[in-house]
């Protein structure tokens, strides 16, 4: 029964004992596995950790600032910040299947980060934000054959890198825990669950640039309202998606043949079930009004009332 400042100092006396002089890299998302570990290793090894923040171009409105002022900025982590989007975009143009999509931002992730890692002089070890339940989805439970997860297994290949996973053992509330004795801010600490693949699967076909402007911009309103009602921690995930389809509308006396954004929001203890969230209605409302008013090209908000079983909590 050992508390979270226990945890912390063995960590980083094991940390350093076996990385040595050595160099380490590690992915960061921004997520809070990612950004954990990584201020865990800086506090460890300080600039012996070189963190690879590649921007996709999929990652939520101002996310990636947020991640450079919080992690960078603030607790003086090494980030290098790959401006990847175009071939991110490049290579997701005209790809409508789910897993296609997946299986292409898996793939060039790894050859933007690999390309990046060579860059650097005498690394021996990868660390990454491997967390308990991340190894029993991807490794025996059916989640991983059910839509394929790319946070587990050996990146870069050639590079014959240790691996580093200080978070194995715990739980999502361990790690949050962590993080905040970390002094990790909390809008980082306690950021909802999202996919590596990031929008692109929440514009429900080929991706293009207007189609992410439209789902990343309904997204930062719905979770600007959802914040300002006081249900940010009470909801697990809250999104929204382009479904992709047009239906008509009005707006004054002329008629609109625009987008629909449906609104995900779900509670869940771990993800692998869920049930939509019972959101006061005038707080939808408000969102609903909101999202037609502001985002160009949508002229209709639906609630998907569904749970997992027999959804899944994404749309793709
Ligand atoms: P589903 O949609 O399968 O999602 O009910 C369960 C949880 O996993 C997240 N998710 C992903 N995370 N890569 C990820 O890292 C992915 O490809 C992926 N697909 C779904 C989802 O947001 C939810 O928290």
């Amino acid at each position: 029964n050992w508390s979270m400042t226990d945890f912390i100092d063995m960590q980083i006396e094991q940390i350093r004992h076996k990385v040595g002089d050595k160099k380490v890299i590690l992915a960061l998302s921004g997520g809070v596995d990612s950004s954990v570990v990584a201020v865990l290793l800086h506090r460890a090894i300080g600039h012996q950790l070189t963190c690879i923040f590649v921007d996709h171009g999929l990652l939520r409105k101002n996310e990636a600032d947020q991640v450079m002022s919080s992690l960078h900025d603030d607790l003086g982590l090494n980030i290098v910040r790959v401006n990847a989007q175009k071939e991110f975009l490049d290579r997701l143009k005209g790809v409508a299947d789910p897993e296609t999509k997946r299986k292409i931002i898996g793939h060039q992730f790894i050859k933007v980060f690999d390309r990046e890692a060579h860059k650097i002089k005498d690394v021996a070890f990868l660390a990454q934000g491997t967390i308990y339940p991340d190894r029993i989805e991807s490794g025996l439970g059916v989640a991983a054959k059910i839509k394929s997860h790319h946070n587990v297994g050996g990146l870069p290949k050639k590079m014959h890198l240790k691996l580093i996973e200080p978070l194995k053992y715990l739980f999502k509330d361990e790690v949050r825990a962590v993080g905040t004795k970390l002094g990790i801010p909390d809008e980082l600490v306690w950021r909802q669950p999202f996919p590596g693949p990031g929008l692109a699967i929440r514009v429900i076909g080929a991706v293009t640039p207007d189609k992410l402007r439209i789902v990343r911009d309904s997204d930062a309103i719905l979770r600007k309202m959802i914040k300002q009602a006081g249900l940010n921690r009470k909801i697990w995930q809250y999104f929204t998606v382009l479904p992709g389809f047009k239906s008509v509308g009005v707006m004054g006396d002329q008629r609109t043949y625009d987008y629909t954004i449906a609104i995900r929001a779900i509670t869940s203890i771990d993800g692998m079930t869920a049930d939509f969230a019972r959101i006061p209605w005038d707080v939808m409302s408000k969102i609903s009004t909101e999202i037609c008013d502001k985002v160009n090209g949508v002229n209709r908000v639906v609630y998907d009332v569904t749970s997992k079983p027999p959804s899944t909590i994404e749309w793709e």
